[in-house]
């Protein structure tokens, strides 16, 4: 027992001696300031041997307030001052070379629109350094508890963006958190934690922060779509894109709360779909959505009777392996269509098609070559049980015969 209640003190005497040490030249301001000091300890920061007194100056051992403090202390609570304190430090080369970090956020943060507001016109609402990483809790860009990890972005740009009220000031919505978390995308970062799923840093750049002009949004989706956006850069919409008229991925997909797209988008009447724009009978474009629509249905239509035919084919017990193969090859057809569906250019689509109505072919062929073999066999088992019945019976009518004769006087005597 004595030696348990021992042993729990010098660890606890361990555990505080380790603490004192890794901070021991700003121990006077520890003492007065537990509550930075305790998150500023357990920070990336803490861990490079920074403390108090490298940010925010003051005297080491001094125990009164105001010698302590001395004359040159850096409160850091003004937003320009903590901007360059931070952005001082990280755009050292000398000092950031030893951890690998590029220099380059201060320069960035200064032609961002947080930074610009700030810089011209001495507006403290923006974002600054500290309001997205924190000041004495600030952990490594990967650390999930950061407040800047992806997964955590719309709550700490939302507390900001999502303020109708200090937005309205700015001439700004406040719909993208809210918008974003409904989205595609949101539903991927958040709700299928999917690390290839864009967070607002994705799109805006995290230290640049300012939303995509016309003729870079198909940069920045295509980032990630690739395919699509080399699709779409052959379309008319793309061509007409230095003009005014450039119809652009958030045209028809929507920026914050991008939906599944679907077919319907052709000449349904879904938001962001062909007919918003294009709805006069003379419309070229009318038509080339109608072409599009009825192209791309053909071939889903055909695979949906494949597939049922196979589950009906299934149902016998028949091995299917091979045509589900074919169907699974039409379905990744039917994919590749679609995307191919950003070039306009309805005859672009008609190889894939074809080859995608090909293997849709080739699986019903299949199917009925082996519906017929499976027929032909239950002919060939009832005509071979007849045939076997029949002999059964005949050469049992033999055996009586034999059997008779042998009791009338023996066989072949
Ligand atoms: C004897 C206790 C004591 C010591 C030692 C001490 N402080 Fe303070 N500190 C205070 C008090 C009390 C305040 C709030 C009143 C004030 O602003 O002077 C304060 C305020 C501050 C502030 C905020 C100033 C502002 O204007 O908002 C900073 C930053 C600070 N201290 C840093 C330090 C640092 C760094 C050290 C070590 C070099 C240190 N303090 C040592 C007691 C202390
Ligand atoms: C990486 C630089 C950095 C380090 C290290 C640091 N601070 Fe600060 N501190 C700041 C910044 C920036 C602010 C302004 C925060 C804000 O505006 O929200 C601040 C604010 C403060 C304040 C006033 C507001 C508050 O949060 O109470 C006090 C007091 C303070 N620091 C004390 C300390 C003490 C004590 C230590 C050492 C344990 C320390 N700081 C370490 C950057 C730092
Ligand atoms: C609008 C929010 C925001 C502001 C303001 C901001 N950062 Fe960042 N910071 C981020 C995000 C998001 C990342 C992660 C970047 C990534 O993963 O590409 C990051 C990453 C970093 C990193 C890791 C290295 C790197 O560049 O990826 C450092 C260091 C950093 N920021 C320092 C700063 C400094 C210093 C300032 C002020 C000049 C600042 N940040 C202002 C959001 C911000
Ligand atoms: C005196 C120099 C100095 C100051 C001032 C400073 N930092 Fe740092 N910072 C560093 C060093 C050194 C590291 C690397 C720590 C490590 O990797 O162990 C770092 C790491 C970081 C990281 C983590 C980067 C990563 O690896 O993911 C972020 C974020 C960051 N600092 C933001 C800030 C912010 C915000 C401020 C202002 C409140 C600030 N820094 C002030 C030196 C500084
Ligand atoms: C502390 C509050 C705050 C935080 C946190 C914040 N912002 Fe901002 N942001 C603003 C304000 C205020 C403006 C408007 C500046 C102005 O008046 O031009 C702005 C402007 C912007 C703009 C430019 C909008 C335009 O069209 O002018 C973008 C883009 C942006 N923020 C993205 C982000 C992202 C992404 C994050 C998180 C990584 C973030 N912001 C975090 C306050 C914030
Ligand atoms: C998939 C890319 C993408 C993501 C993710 C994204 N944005 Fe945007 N954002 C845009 C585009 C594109 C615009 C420009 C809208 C326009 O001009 O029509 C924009 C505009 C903005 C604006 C300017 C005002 C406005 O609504 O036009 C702000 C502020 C903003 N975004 C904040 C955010 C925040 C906060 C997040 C994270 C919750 C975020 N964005 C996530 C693409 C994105
Ligand atoms: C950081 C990468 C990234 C960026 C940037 C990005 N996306 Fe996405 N997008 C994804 C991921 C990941 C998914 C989810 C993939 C999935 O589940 O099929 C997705 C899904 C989508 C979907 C739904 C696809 C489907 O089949 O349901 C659409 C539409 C979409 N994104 C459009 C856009 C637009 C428009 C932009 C630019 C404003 C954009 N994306 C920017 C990664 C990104
Ligand atoms: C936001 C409005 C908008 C949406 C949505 C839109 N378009 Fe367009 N489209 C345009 C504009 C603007 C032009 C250029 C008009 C011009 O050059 O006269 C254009 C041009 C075209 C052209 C070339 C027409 C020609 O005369 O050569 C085709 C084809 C076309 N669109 C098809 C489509 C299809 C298919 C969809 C749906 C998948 C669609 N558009 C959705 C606005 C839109
Ligand atoms: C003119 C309207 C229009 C424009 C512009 C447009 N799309 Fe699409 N997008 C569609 C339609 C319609 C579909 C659905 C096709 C289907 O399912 O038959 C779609 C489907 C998608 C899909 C899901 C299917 C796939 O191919 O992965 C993604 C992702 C996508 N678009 C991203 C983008 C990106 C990125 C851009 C810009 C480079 C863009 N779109 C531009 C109309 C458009």
């Amino acid at each position: 027992m004595k030696r348990a209640l021992a042993s729990i003190l010098v660890s606890i005497a361990l555990v505080h001696g380790a603490t004192l040490r890794a901070d021991s030249r700003a121990q006077n301001c520890i003492t007065c300031h537990g509550e930075p000091a305790k998150h500023a300890l357990e920070s990336v920061h803490s861990r490079a041997g920074l403390d108090c007194i490298t940010c925010h100056g003051g005297n080491a051992g001094e125990v009164d307030v105001a010698k302590a403090h001395g004359d040159a202390l850096r409160p850091l609570r003004d937003a320009r001052q903590s901007v360059e304190s931070c952005g001082g430090c990280h755009s050292d080369v000398d000092q950031m070379r030893h951890f690998g970090l590029r220099t380059d956020q201060l320069s960035l943060y200064w032609t961002s629109q947080h930074g610009a507001a700030l810089a011209l016109k001495n507006d403290s609402d923006v974002a600054t350094c500290v309001t997205c990483h924190g000041s004495h809790d600030v952990l490594g860009v990967d650390d999930p508890l950061s407040p800047i990890h992806p997964r955590r972005q719309p709550e700490t740009c939302g507390k900001c963006h999502s303020d109708a009220e200090r937005m309205v000031a700015h001439g700004l919505p406040a719909d993208q958190v809210a918008s974003f978390r409904a989205s595609v995308h949101g539903d991927a970062l958040i709700a299928k934690a999917q690390s290839a799923a864009p967070s607002c840093s994705s799109c805006h750049g995290s230290h640049g922060a300012l939303p995509p002009r016309v003729g870079e949004i198909e940069s920045t989706c295509g980032g990630c779509h690739s395919v699509v956006q080399e699709y779409y850069e052959r379309s008319p919409h793309a061509r007409a894109a230095g003009a005014k008229a450039a119809v652009t991925c958030t045209a028809c997909h929507g920026d914050h709360g991008a939906r599944p797209p679907s077919t319907d988008m052709f000449v349904g009447s879904v938001e962001g779909g062909c007919t918003a724009c294009h709805s006069e009978e003379t419309d070229k474009g009318l038509a080339v959505a109608r072409r599009l629509d009825t192209d791309v249905r053909k071939l889903e239509a055909t695979i949906r009777g494949a597939d049922s035919a196979i589950a009906t084919a299934a149902e016998r017990g028949l091995f299917l392996g091979i045509e589900r193969g074919y169907l699974e090859e039409a379905r990744g057809l039917l994919v590749r269509a679609r995307t191919m569906t950003h070039t306009l250019d309805p005859d672009a689509l008609d190889d894939v098609l074809n080859r995608g109505q090909a293997m849709v072919d080739q699986t019903l062929e299949n199917l009925a070559t082996k519906n017929r073999i499976f027929r032909d066999r239950k002919i060939f088992t009832a005509i071979f049980f007849a045939v076997s019945i029949a002999f059964a019976i005949a050469l049992s009518m033999h055996a009586h015969e034999l059997v008779g004769k042998w009791r009338r006087g023996g066989v072949g005597g």
